[in-house]
């Protein structure tokens, strides 16, 4: 027997349409807000990647699938979408043209993390990005546009949201960092200890109880905005606040990738373990310049779509019925049904039973199905002209004549 790899796995039955629903609701909103479709390979050069996400991160350091191709190529499964979306509007020149671009996408990513709830080393994200838009506005119609999907799922999570600065404060508020973490350098866990020279921030997101009470006091990133900043993040705030979206002040959010500036968020919730990201991202005005290209300010999100689909699939709501199930009690009536079948096709979902069986048998196949419209030909039926009609989710039942059933459905 050969399994999937741990840490991967497969979408069957309701898994593969709650899939399509989340991503169908995902990027039905998205295109409300101007975001059109992009695809890009799953395997990219590794140095796009050690080169955004930071080589710092753990996502580098620690979780990349890397390999060397048949040509010695270094090569790399994607362990996020946003490197090679801004990969793909390089290469396509977009930087030098100017303009503005919104994109969405979703597919597979992958990190060799160890797998737990919430945590696979295959997964799926939904993600947009924008590209030419330095206003502030922007940072907030995403956060909306996130927040308009969650409701559409009926999600409910907390929005964190903090501002990482610009290089220059980003600069100094890491200085202070550094001096205030060196003076509690040996207590530090043995991770903070090291990332004090390697990836400071990353100290403030540190889950240790003991780095958590020493850092307590540690300066806040929010201290150190120059006014560029500041009056960016209050626009953010006050349009948020506007348009009804809830949030918290973090200012210990950072990230676990280094291309982030200004606004950064995450919207966490507590249905799948503790406190667990289902969205996550923010600004990035420094990556594509850092990348080669010409200075291009960008925003962006994505979301774990597996950590969605497990929120929504502990909800029964969530499994919407859906298409007609056709059956026939006679097996002298298949051939009718089949035809008729294809017919329906033409403009409904229909699942068509070849075999004949008791009604409760075929009842109970079509609720196993998630149908909704359950039709069934049975002898009375077929004298009268007529087929036995039931509406799975309300239990309404009656008979409908053949020649206009295409009508009453
Ligand atoms: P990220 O925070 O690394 O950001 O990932 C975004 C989301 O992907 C997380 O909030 C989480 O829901 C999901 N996720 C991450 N790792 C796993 C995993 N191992 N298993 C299941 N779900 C996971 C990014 O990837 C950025 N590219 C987001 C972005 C786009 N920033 C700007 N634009």
């Amino acid at each position: 027997m050969i399994n999937s790899l741990r840490g991967m796995r497969d979408f069957l039955d309701n898994d593969g349409a709650l899939y399509e629903r989340v991503v169908g609701v995902c990027a039905k909103v998205a295109q409300n807000f101007g975001f059109a479709f992009i695809e890009t390979p799953k395997l990219e050069e590794t140095a796009l990647f050690r080169r955004s996400v930071g080589e710092s991160s753990d996502i580098v350091g620690k979780e990349m699938y890397e390999f060397s191709d048949k040509g010695g190529e270094s090569i790399c499964l994607r362990p996020e979408g946003t490197a090679g979306v801004v990969r793909a509007f390089l290469q396509a020149k977009l930087d030098k043209a100017g303009g503005i671009k919104r994109w969405f996408y979703h597919g597979s990513m992958f990190r060799y993390e160890r797998p737990q709830r919430g945590r696979q080393r295959e997964f799926h994200q939904f993600g947009i990005e924008c590209f030419g838009i330095s206003d502030a506005r922007e940072d907030a119609a995403i956060i909306i546009l996130a927040k308009r999907i969650l409701d559409e799922l009926g999600i409910k999570a907390t929005l964190k949201l903090n501002s990482l600065g610009n290089k220059e404060s980003m600069s100094e508020f890491k200085t202070k960092l550094e001096s205030y973490a060196k003076g509690c350098a040996n207590e530090l866990c043995e991770d903070c200890a090291r990332r004090i020279n390697t990836n400071i921030l990353r100290i403030l997101d540190c889950k240790n109880e003991k780095c958590q009470a020493l850092l307590k006091d540690a300066p806040s990133v929010l201290d150190s905005l120059d006014d560029e900043c500041k009056k960016d993040f209050e626009l953010v705030q006050n349009l948020l606040k506007n348009a009804g979206v809830e949030y918290e002040l973090d200012d210990r959010l950072v990230r676990g990738l280094d291309y982030y500036s200004k606004s950064a968020f995450e919207f966490v919730s507590d249905e799948i373990g503790a406190k667990a990201a289902v969205i996550g991202g923010g600004r990035y005005d420094g990556l594509i310049s850092e990348l080669g290209g010409k200075s291009t300010p960008a925003v962006g999100w994505a979301m774990g779509i597996e950590r969605i689909m497990e929120i929504l699939g502990a909800k029964e709501s969530a499994i919407q019925r859906d298409g007609i199930y056709l059956c026939a009690l006679e097996p002298a009536f298949i051939d009718e049904i089949f035809a008729l079948g294809c017919e329906l096709r033409k403009t409904h979902k229909v699942e068509i039973s070849y075999e004949a069986k008791a009604p409760a048998k075929h009842l109970g196949a079509a609720d196993k199905k998630g149908a909704k419209v359950f039709l069934c030909l049975g002898s009375d039926e077929k004298a009268k002209g007529e087929i036995w009609y039931k509406n799975l989710e309300n239990k309404s039942e009656k008979h409908i004549k053949i020649s206009e059933l295409k009508g009453a459905l």
